[in-house]
């Protein structure tokens, strides 16, 4: 029988924040493997911030190409295959596209054990661009140490909730940044010693009140003027991580710097940033705490997941709005 595709494509670049507009749906037979190649039934894909990022700008995730599925991560099980070292219900990890199956070829994929973990935990907990982002910026890049004082901005989305409670486990105090009361509801619940609602509240002088004596570590999701409140509220020798900066997203070709940058200066502290391809020789070792402290429940992730592919083009405003909580996923 023929399978059917459903894929959302670029229908043109966005101009500033995506709209509907700039996203077709099509539907077109699945396309015959080559040798070599498996065709993949996407079984979750992640919504990631870094897909923002693809659209109108050719930047370190590369250019989105105008007609072509979305750029996106998934996780899938194998429906056909002319690979000789993956099998039909195999699953894998991989860049599967906003799209119904995938048909490509395996150097990219990921085989995954559906005993270990449920195959969506690569997404988040275990995840490249949720768990091990986290893990490298709190742990590896920022430092994190007992009795420290971190804030983290975004910090009830995907990476921002990871990261609150790897700092928890390192025993430093939290301060959460992110969007209304029920977020810092949320913060609270997972060991965030004080929250900041930046929509209603000013983000630089709370971080005043909750961190007297300053912060040792920022890890920013945010960029913009959330980072120059932190900036101007760093203790001596702090730690800025920076991990992403998602208010910037919209206008690549004109992002923000910082206009405090000095106070790095002035507090002997430093601001580094990562991606977290860069770890790659470490993740076995940062996936196998990451299970650790997931089993010992350290660490929770929740999942707000979308589904239906038409979904797509909303799911990815949501990053923008703020409408979920830890990791957002779709399913096709
Ligand atoms: N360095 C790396 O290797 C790497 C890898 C993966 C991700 N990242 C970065 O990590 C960050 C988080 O990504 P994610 O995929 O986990 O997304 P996410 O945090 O689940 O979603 C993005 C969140 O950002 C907040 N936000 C959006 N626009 C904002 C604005 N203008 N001001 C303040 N907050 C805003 C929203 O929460 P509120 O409701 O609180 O506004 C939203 O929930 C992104 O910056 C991404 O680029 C970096």
């Amino acid at each position: 029988m023929q399978l059917v595709n459903q894929k959302v494509v670029l229908a043109r670049r966005p101009q500033g924040m995506p709209t509907a507009e700039d996203f077709e749906f099509v539907e077109e037979p699945v396309a015959e493997p080559e040798p070599g190649q498996v065709v993949i039934e996407v079984d979750h894909l992640g919504i990631d911030a870094f897909i923002a990022t693809t659209l109108d700008h050719d930047g370190h995730h590369g250019q989105n190409a105008l007609q072509s599925a979305i750029i996106a991560l998934g996780t899938g099980r194998i429906v056909a295959s002319l690979n000789d070292d993956f099998a039909v219900d195999d699953w894998v990890f991989g860049g599967m596209g906003a799209q119904r199956y995938n048909v490509c070829g395996t150097e990219m994929l990921r085989k995954l054990d559906p005993n270990l973990a449920p195959p969506r935990s690569y997404l988040g907990v275990l995840g490249m661009t949720t768990g091990l982002t986290a893990y490298a910026g709190m742990l590896l890049v920022g430092q994190v140490k007992e009795g420290d004082t971190v804030a983290v901005s975004a910090a009830a989305g995907a990476v921002g909730t990871v990261a609150c409670q790897l700092a928890k486990v390192r025993g430093a105090n939290v301060i959460g940044i992110a969007g209304g009361p029920q977020k810092c509801e949320f913060l609270e619940s997972i060991g965030c010693s004080g929250t900041i609602d930046y929509k209603n509240s000013d983000v630089a002088s709370e971080l005043k009140r909750l961190a007297p004596d300053g912060l040792n570590v920022f890890f920013d999701n945010v960029g913009g003027s959330i980072l120059d409140a932190a900036l101007d509220n760093l203790a001596m020798e702090a730690r800025v991580v920076i991990c992403g900066a998602i208010s910037q997203y919209a206008h690549m070709a004109a992002v923000e710097g910082p206009s405090l940058y000095l106070r790095l200066a002035e507090r002997n502290s430093s601001m580094r940033g990562f991606t977290v391809d860069h770890f790659t020789s470490q993740f076995p070792k940062m996936e196998a705490d990451l299970a650790g402290w997931s089993a010992e429940g350290k660490v929770n992730l929740p999942e707000h997941i979308e589904q239906g592919l038409e979904r797509f083009p909303d799911a990815l405003g949501m990053l923008y709005s703020g409408g979920h909580t830890g990791k957002l996923l779709l399913k096709p």
